[in-house]
């Protein structure tokens, strides 16, 4: 009940041509480094991905040096010992806590989910046929959109409402109380492109970032889709001038 709908944005990832913003993604990635990295993990994604095509178009050397900014756990050596080295391109983004206990200790009880696939999350509400219209329309961004309402939504709890101890409230969020302090706010990243430094563009830029992670692929997948279609297009004349060849005697 009183649950507020996430406002539709537009993304330049939506639609049937849409590509990604490289700035936006880069800048993203600096919001999740500075920010979300700190208790949620993106174990889907390693440092390489950041130099491949169709991301947010960092060269190998840039991904290389990202990756060595960061501490992996490896071992055992010969010795038998674990130890830690700096990260290597084809490392994942390594977990800000040992284990979903230790992540749920240090957040009052609540579990930072991973944030690999979180933009791909969905919730269709309405049943039946409505599902597949959902799917194919309105509730394509609905992931996206959701997230970076979420990261906005955080206000005043309404008087009547009780909101648990360690708990924030969040017009977007399901039931409100949200164990996820309000991340964001104004001036907190630096940007270096001119970009404004406001929550908004925050959370518009981690989001297409996030979106980005969750579908590394998508501007490939897109581009075949429609070289399909005019294939098909193409065909379909084919057949047809075909058709009437074979056909032409039979009259
Ligand atoms: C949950 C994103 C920063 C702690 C979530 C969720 C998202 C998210 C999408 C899932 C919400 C849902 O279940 O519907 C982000 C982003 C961040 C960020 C994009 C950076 C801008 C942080 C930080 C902390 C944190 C810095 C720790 C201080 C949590 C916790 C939850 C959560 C504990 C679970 C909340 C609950 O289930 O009640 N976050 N987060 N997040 N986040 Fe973050």
């Amino acid at each position: 009940e009183g649950q507020e709908q996430p406002p539709k944005q537009s993304w330049s990832f939506s639609g049937p041509v849409g590509k990604f913003d490289r700035a936006q993604l880069q800048r993203g990635f600096k919001v999740y480094r500075e920010v979300c990295q700190a208790c949620h993990s993106l174990s889907l994604i390693s440092f390489r991905n950041l130099a491949e095509p169709g991301g947010p178009g960092f060269s190998t050397a840039q991904a290389a040096a990202v990756a060595a900014e960061y501490k992996i756990q490896d071992g055992p050596n010969d010795a038998g010992e674990m130890f830690e080295r700096p990260g290597r391109l084809a490392d994942r983004f390594p977990k800000p806590f040992a284990n979903d206990n230790a992540a749920r200790a240090a957040n009052g009880g609540a579990l930072p989910p991973d944030l690999s696939l979180i933009a791909k999350a969905r919730t269709y509400e309405r049943g039946g046929l409505w599902f597949l219209l959902d799917l194919v329309t309105q509730y394509q961004e609905q992931g996206p959109d959701y997230i970076d309402a979420l990261l906005q939504g955080y206000t005043e709890a309404p008087k009547d409402f009780t909101l648990p101890e360690g708990t924030s409230y969040n017009k977007y969020f399901p039931g409100h109380a949200i164990g996820m302090p309000a991340p964001l706010s104004d001036g907190q990243v630096t940007y270096d492109d001119g970009s404004p430094q406001t929550l908004a563009q925050y959370s518009k830029d981690v989001t297409a970032f996030l979106m980005w992670a969750a579908e590394p692929h998508m501007e490939a997948r897109k581009r075949l889709g429609i070289q399909v279609m005019i294939f098909l297009l193409i065909f379909a004349g084919l057949l047809y001038f075909t058709k009437k060849k074979v056909w032409a005697a039979v009259k």
